[in-house]
């Protein structure tokens, strides 16, 4: 009970060391319970699904100086807040979390991020973040050379794929432009443009949007029977968008794709870049930590010719969210989406500025997020991450295998990555529901309420399909074969 102390003995208490410990380490072992269980993958429910409006009423609260603060301590009541945090939530370490592209956090790069919240070394200046700024450098030059950008390239590490797009195109768009879009605006100029596959993430749109370039901004180009960009829709897009009057600037390519995991062809749309001048973008937000898997890392071939590629480290590398780089090929082009003259980068090895990096990124105070990949690698090395991605990937082939041998299940694609679209198809109809879409969601729904797993759902050819992203660790092919039985018990008991 703290409502008898002064203010002053108040903040005392909030901020006593010894209490910290002590709450530090009920914490620790309540995570460390909770992570074993979820390995185990059977005590608890993936996803304890509720209704939102039940969720939100069971959180109600009493923030004003009144209970239940009277009767317990703040340790207490952190620890009861603990307990209930971790019976609601989504569990992402659980064998049945084949949801959406969240990495089931490392439990090193987690305690990395709790050491970076209690430092909050803000790096806006370096003065704020002086070992948070050395370890992004090395991280960014550890990426950059993993997928082969060379050695002029360098970049930023910021808060989500979304806002690494942005980053990324408006740099495209300040280098490519061919006027002063930092100083001048878009003002009595062609309105700008870019490629992109019908597949692509909307963070490509939302990017074009904010830049004020409207929805043409966006050009789609058709993709093929895998979902990759066609090669041969680039030239027609182009003709297209530039007889509308657009000025086209890049081409977006995806690696992979959001929905199935389809890794567009690199090196021809590198080609295609290079004969017409455009800019080259790569969304290697999920995929191109495939560059990590000795085994895989062919599905990225062309990656190193792009101008800028974006890659999340909270999707594929294990890591808590959020932590994203933004990478270019030429990294004066990394302060070029906040500045015309971005000439005091030129010489970077030389500059006195190189270590300054609040001048590529939308954020001012900015959280240490090198601090966790930068342990995962020293602490680890590659190898982990090769593992668990290339244990990933093979999984979805496997699973994709035992897919195919199932008469009432329908494959929409062989994965090239872990993510895995298929349908429920059993004979004879369960719904009044000839697309069979309504069966989908039925089975999702009823499979979730089971507790096991977590499966999602997207549109593909105009159709509902069952969508799964391998992100477990430990996660094995009698787990998949489990999903797809209760999917047909969910399916059996819409019969009824
Ligand atoms: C291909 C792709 N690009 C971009 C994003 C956006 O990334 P973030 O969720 O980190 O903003 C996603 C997210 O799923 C994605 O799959």
């Amino acid at each position: 009970m703290l409502t008898a102390l002064s203010g002053h003995a108040l903040l005392r208490a909030a901020f006593d060391a010894d209490t910290f410990r002590v709450d530090g380490g009920t914490m620790l072992a309540r995570l460390a319970t909770n992570l074993e269980a979820a390995l185990r993958g059977t005590s608890f429910a993936v996803l304890p699904l509720r209704d939102p409006a039940e969720m939100h009423a069971r959180w109600q609260v009493d923030f004003s100086d009144d209970a239940p603060r009277t009767t317990r301590t703040p340790s207490q009541i952190l620890d009861a807040l603990t307990t209930r945090m971790l019976a609601d939530a989504t569990q992402l370490h659980h064998a049945g979390f084949v949801g959406h592209q969240v990495a089931p956090p490392l439990p090193l790069a987690a305690l990395c991020d709790l050491t970076a919240d209690m430092l909050n070394n803000g790096m806006a200046v370096y003065e704020m973040g002086q070992p948070g700024t050395a370890m992004e450098l090395h991280v960014i030059r550890w990426m950059c050379d993993t997928l082969g950008l060379g050695h002029t390239a360098g970049g930023v590490l910021t808060s989500g794929g979304t806002l690494a797009t942005l980053t990324a195109l408006l740099a495209m768009r300040q280098a490519r432009a061919g006027w002063d879009v930092w100083s001048d605006g878009n003002a009595n100029q062609a309105v700008p443009a870019v490629l992109v596959s019908e597949q692509a993430h909307y963070c490509a749109d939302r990017a074009v949007r904010i830049m004020g370039w409207g929805a043409g901004g966006l050009v789609k180009v058709p993709v093929d029977d895998r979902f990759r960009m066609r090669i041969d829709g680039l030239a027609p897009a182009l003709a297209r968008a530039t007889a509308d009057g657009r000025q086209v600037l890049g081409v977006v390519a995806s690696a992979c794709s959001t929905a199935t995991g389809a890794f567009d062809e690199l090196e021809p749309i590198a080609d295609f870049c290079e004969a017409h001048g455009l800019w080259m973008h790569v969304d290697g937000a999920h995929g191109a930590a495939l560059a990590v898997s000795g085994k895989y890392r062919d599905v990225l071939r062309g990656i190193g010719r792009a101008d800028s590629v974006i890659w999340d480290a909270h999707k594929m590398l294990l890591q808590p969210a959020l932590i994203t780089a933004v990478l270019f090929k030429d990294q004066r082009h990394s302060a070029g989406a906040f500045s015309q003259d971005a000439s005091y980068l030129l010489d970077t090895a030389h500059d006195d500025a190189w270590y300054d990096l609040a001048s590529r990124t939308f954020e001012c105070t900015k959280r240490t997020m090198s601090f966790k990949l930068y342990a995962t690698l020293a602490a680890y090395g590659p190898a982990l991450l090769d593992a668990y991605v290339t244990r990933v990937v093979d999984l979805a082939a496997s699973f994709a295998a035992l897919l195919r041998e199932q008469a009432d299940f329908e494959l929409a694609v062989d994965p090239q990555c872990n993510i895995v679209c298929f349908r429920y198809r059993p004979a004879g109809p369960l719904l009044d529901d000839p697309s069979c879409d309504a069966l989908q969601a039925a089975v999702r729904k009823a499979v979730i309420l089971r507790g096991h797993f977590y499966p999602v759902q997207t549109r593909l050819r105009g159709a509902l399909w069952l969508r799964t992203t391998l992100m477990g660790p430990f996660t094995t092919i009698d787990d998949l074969a489990r999903l797809l039985d209760e999917i047909r018990l969910g399916g059996r008991a819409l019969r009824k």
